[in-house]
């Protein structure tokens, strides 16, 4: 039977997260966690099946309505035609969805990959690129680029926006051993941004002195990535943070999962991604990261122990 597979992994972001958006540099890497989609012949395609998140769409039924989850599919189609046979897509993976591990953006290049394949011409970087931006803008309004440009490219990237090439590889010194934990979301990234933009049209000096301190923040994380100085990151994550919170995207779960971490004896932490709940990255290496994990883990959290940057 004809079947082609396409698969992405999930992505933290280290530094620059919503300062991006107002074209100040930032720092993502890709996690061990990731999606893997399968496309198959299906005569009533085109069809999505995501059984994690379970999820199963016909963007073509008229009588549903459409949500973002089926436009962003129908988007994925539209880049990847035409096809020559009905399609069925069915995704799957251990990457929790919307909490800022990256999922719509993995969403996004697995299947574009998996459609290339299927239709027998690979997306070039550029058109992939390309084709993924249009399906993150369905999801998330005016996304920066970061996202699916580091789950795209892998490894661990500094991007801005405007900069050409907007995305430079980071050579790590040494692979950076973190926790990663999160909790649900109490609204989209969307919204995050959205909500933080009629904050900066308040207040627009100030947030863009505090736009520029975390620019300065993602360059000296890039030199300490490149030093392989894990206390010197961690002390930026700690001031990272405080930015986030100073930008009103840190809500009480982040706070919780950051002091939990600290206290657990994390070298620093911070909220990584859209903020208001979702996810946090802590630098913290063997016994401390399993002792981080277990006092996350006994507060109600989802959280594991891994690598960046391998
Ligand atoms: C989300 O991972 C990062 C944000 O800066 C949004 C974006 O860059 O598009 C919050």
């Amino acid at each position: 039977m004809r079947m082609a597979a396409g698969a992405a992994p999930g992505k933290v972001v280290l530094f620059g997260e919503h300062s991006v958006v107002y074209g100040r540099p930032a720092v993502a890497a890709t996690l061990g966690l990731g999606l893997g989609a399968v496309a198959e012949r299906d005569p009533d395609g085109p069809t999505l099946r995501v059984p994690a998140w379970g999820l199963e769409t016909h963007p073509k039924d008229g009588k549903r309505r459409l949500d973002a989850i089926d436009r962003a599919f129908a988007t994925a189609i539209e880049a990847a035609g035409p096809l020559d046979e009905r399609v069925g897509i069915t995704v799957d993976g251990e990457l929790p969805p919307g909490v800022g591990l990256g999922s719509s953006a993995a969403f996004a290049v697995s299947i574009l990959r998996a459609l290339a394949e299927w239709r027998g011409r690979p997306f070039s970087p550029a058109e992939l690129l390309a084709a993924a931006e249009k399906v993150e803008t369905v999801f998330h309004g005016t996304p920066s680029g970061l996202d699916h440009t580091v789950v795209a490219s892998g490894g661990c990237l500094r991007f801005q926006g405007g900069s050409e090439p907007p995305f430079k590889a980071i050579r790590l010194a040494q692979p950076v051993p973190v926790v990663v934990a999160w909790t649900a979301r109490e609204g989209s990234t969307k919204a995050a941004v959205a909500d933080l933009r009629v904050r900066v049209e308040a207040h627009p000096a100030v947030y863009e002195r505090l736009f520029d301190t975390m620019g300065d923040l993602a360059e000296a994380g890039i030199a300490a990535l490149e030093r392989g100085d894990h206390a010197e990151l961690g002390a930026l994550f700690d001031i990272a943070h405080g930015c986030l919170n100073a930008c009103g995207v840190s809500g009480p779960e982040n706070e919780q999962m950051v002091r939990i971490a600290r206290r657990a004896g994390a070298l620093g932490a911070k909220l990584t991604g859209a903020g208001w709940g979702g996810a946090m990255l802590a630098v913290a290496a063997g016994d401390v990261a399993e002792a981080v994990v277990t006092a996350l883990e006994e507060a109600g959290f989802e959280a594991f122990a891994t690598q960046l940057g391998c």
